[in-house]
């Protein structure tokens, strides 16, 4: 396998298992993430997604041995790299917990998450014009959205890497903490967010979304439109109900 699966209550925990090519995403990364986690997705019982690597590297990005030889047509009849959609797709929060290099691919697979959390080891990068070609996953469209133009056009067209405290201060990151830490506090933010509703938590994170990709007024409006939906659920009952009461809330729809 070249993922590693582990559930704990209801967090699932993904760890990128090809440490001979550095995590490099192949095909088989891609294909074994959608089918694992699209069932999964669809649990209420799962309430959180974290995708992890190893000490050294979170990923050193998609697998050039793989892509070396292919022609102009195999990609595009492939249409490489559009099973990553799936995984974007998700609508459970995924948290990236990234340790040493997110390069290329891996940048782009922890951008795909919600939030990254990032170990002080932590190194992100875009080097992709080192090899003759360009983000392929998303990156340049998505590091431009979370760090702006001037850094991801600095990071894409040098190909330098960025470490974890000038990638939080950029807003590529959520957190900064200890290697040794960065699972557990991982686990325990992933927990706290698996603990809430997971219909309120699901369209949470889909608002967010949309701020990236509309304008302030539909973005709004879609805000507006799920907040008033989010009265139809048990949920809504039960948290407003708990905090009259003085009492912890039980949702019961996860
Ligand atoms: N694909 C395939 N194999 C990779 C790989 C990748 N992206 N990155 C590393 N490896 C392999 C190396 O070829 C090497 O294999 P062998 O032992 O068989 O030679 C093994 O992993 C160890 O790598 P290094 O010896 O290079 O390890 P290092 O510690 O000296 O360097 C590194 C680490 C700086 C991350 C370096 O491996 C590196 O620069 N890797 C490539 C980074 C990169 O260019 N990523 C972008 C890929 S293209 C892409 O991602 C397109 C896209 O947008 C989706």
């Amino acid at each position: 396998m070249s993922i590693l699966v582990e559930r704990k209550g209801q967090v699932v925990i993904v760890k990128l298992n090809r440490p001979k090519s550095l995590n490099a995403l192949n095909s088989d990364v891609m294909e074994e993430m959608v089918t694992t986690l699209q069932p999964l997705d669809q649990d209420p019982d799962v309430g959180c997604f974290i995708i992890t690597g190893s000490e050294k590297v979170f990923a050193a990005g998609a697998d050039i041995k793989e892509m070396a030889n292919q022609t102009y047509m195999d990609m595009f009849y492939q249409d490489y790299f559009a099973g990553w959609d799936g995984f974007a797709a998700l609508r459970t929060p995924k948290i990236a917990a990234v340790s040493g290099y997110a390069l290329g691919g891996g940048c782009e697979l922890a951008m795909m998450c919600d939030m990254i959390f990032a170990a002080e080891s932590a190194k992100f990068g875009q080097p992709e014009i080192k090899l003759g070609v360009i983000p392929g996953i998303g990156g340049s469209q998505r590091l431009t959205k979370l760090v702006g133009k001037a850094k991801a056009m600095d990071m894409i067209l040098t190909g330098r890497l960025m470490e974890a405290d000038e990638a939080e201060r950029a807003g590529l990151v959520a957190r900064i903490i200890p290697d040794d830490k960065l699972l557990s506090e991982t686990i325990a933010a992933a927990e706290a967010i698996a603990a809430y509703g997971k219909p309120a938590v699901m369209v949470a994170r889909e608002a967010v979304e949309r701020a990236l990709e509309c304008s302030l007024r539909e973005g709004i409006l879609f805000e507006r439109r799920t907040f008033h939906a989010l009265f139809a659920t048990e949920d809504q009952k039960e948290g407003m109900k708990a905090f009259i009461e003085k009492r912890k809330p039980f949702f019961k729809s996860k």
